[in-house]
């Protein structure tokens, strides 16, 4: 079976703002989408356009010079939200409505206090409205993961009757596990009589650190959109990240026979960027773009890495915007780590014996500082070159 494309939706400059604590403004949106732009993402969610007039604005810039990529906004299952959308994203070459309104008994008793028959007609209604605009209609169903199988199954057909063209299950609370989320996408996939008219959407957020599982579940069920952010930033403990997500299926392409259209090597400069405006710094521990995704500190692991990289190392740093890789020097490091990084340093040893007295001083001092520079490396040669 040939490899198949999964559109990949950003949504750092939308769900990634509503992060607590961060706030960008207009002219870093336009930043941040330039440079996912350039990472090649599919669908931009630059924003919610009814929610301030700074992002409306925000939008609309960003919808006027973004030329490679869908521009979207989301959107409330109403008139004057949807009226909105559509003027901030009416500049973009390709613009797209996303509508969400919840699906689950418990946001439709609580929050929206209306009975399932009225959301269902509200969300029919939004999307005919919205078609009015836009060929490009996207539908959430809020909550989908905790709503009941038989009413979500019914409204996805009649919003896709509708002519919604894409539609996101989100996990909104974070709750779902991945058989049960992949499950949850394949059989509605299988069920809804229209579904060969649109794409399905994974919207996971990392409640039980499961996102990336969860929208991985999604697209190997049959989902061929992930909605996914930079850093995985987002509302609470944030959503599926990006970088792991595209990572996963270019790493295992063999298993998921799926790819994506994302530049790899511009995911560590575009982490970066988003760090720096947000705020947020990235762990070094963070797959792929923590700055210790790369780097080996251990005796044995360096030996194996100098002998050959694949021992301790499922991907290439550089095609994800990282050097290769880098053996860091500290107590854990071994003689075969010292020698070799003392090599690039231009220090070669004259014999077995001046190198083992010089990795004996290199121990000293590993064991007592934590951060060893090149100056520390070459104090340990002594006199024993
Ligand atoms: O998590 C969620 O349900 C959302 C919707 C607004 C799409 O972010
Ligand atoms: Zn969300």
């Amino acid at each position: 079976m040939a490899s198949q494309r999964v559109v990949i939706f950003d949504t750092t400059l939308r769900d990634g703002e509503q992060s607590p604590g961060i706030n960008l403004s207009p002219h870093d949106k336009i930043e941040l989408a330039e440079a996912l732009q350039a990472l090649r993402v599919d669908v931009i969610e630059a924003g919610f356009a009814a929610s301030s007039e700074s992002d409306f604005t925000a939008i609309r810039e960003v919808a006027s010079r973004i030329k490679d990529c869908t521009v979207c906004s989301l959107s409330r299952a109403v008139e004057r939200d949807i009226e909105l959308t559509a003027q901030a994203v009416r500049s973009a070459p390709s613009g797209r409505i996303h509508i969400v309104l919840a699906t689950s008994a418990l946001h439709m008793k609580y929050k929206l206090q209306q009975e399932p028959e009225q959301v269902l007609e509200q969300a029919v209604h939004a999307v005919r409205f919205a078609r009015r605009f836009s060929d490009n209609i996207e539908f959430s169903c809020e909550d989908a993961s905790r709503s009941d199988f038989p009413f979500l199954a019914r409204l996805v057909d009649a919003v896709i009757c509708a002519g919604a063209t894409t539609v996101s299950l989100p996990d909104t609370v974070g709750v779902a596990v991945p058989e049960e989320y992949g499950g949850l996408l394949r059989r509605l996939i299988a069920e809804v009589p229209s579904a060969d008219r649109a794409v399905f959407s994974a919207h996971c957020h990392d409640d039980l650190g499961l996102a990336v599982a969860n929208s991985l579940a999604a697209v190997h069920a049959g989902a061929r959109q992930i909605e996914c952010t930079i850093n995985g930033i987002g509302e609470r403990a944030g959503n599926a990240s990006l970088e792991e997500i595209v990572m996963a299926l270019r790493t295992r392409a063999e298993y998921f026979g799926l790819h994506t259209g994302i530049k790899t090597d511009r995911l560590v400069p575009t982490s970066a960027l988003v760090a720096r405006r947000t705020g947020f710094p990235v762990p070094p521990n963070k797959a792929i773009v923590g700055r210790n995704a790369f780097m080996h500190e251990s005796g044995i692991h360096q030996d194996g890495m100098l002998k050959n990289p694949l021992t301790y190392q499922i991907m290439m740093g550089k095609d994800v915007g990282w050097p290769d890789y880098q053996l860091v020097l500290g107590k854990h490091s071994g003689r075969n780590g010292y020698s070799a990084r003392m090599k690039r340093l231009g220090v070669n040893f004259s014999s077995d014996a001046a190198l083992n007295s010089a990795f004996h001083r290199f121990k000293k001092l590993a064991d007592s500082k934590r951060h060893l520079e090149d100056a520390d490396l070459l104090t340990t040669i002594g006199d024993d070159l």
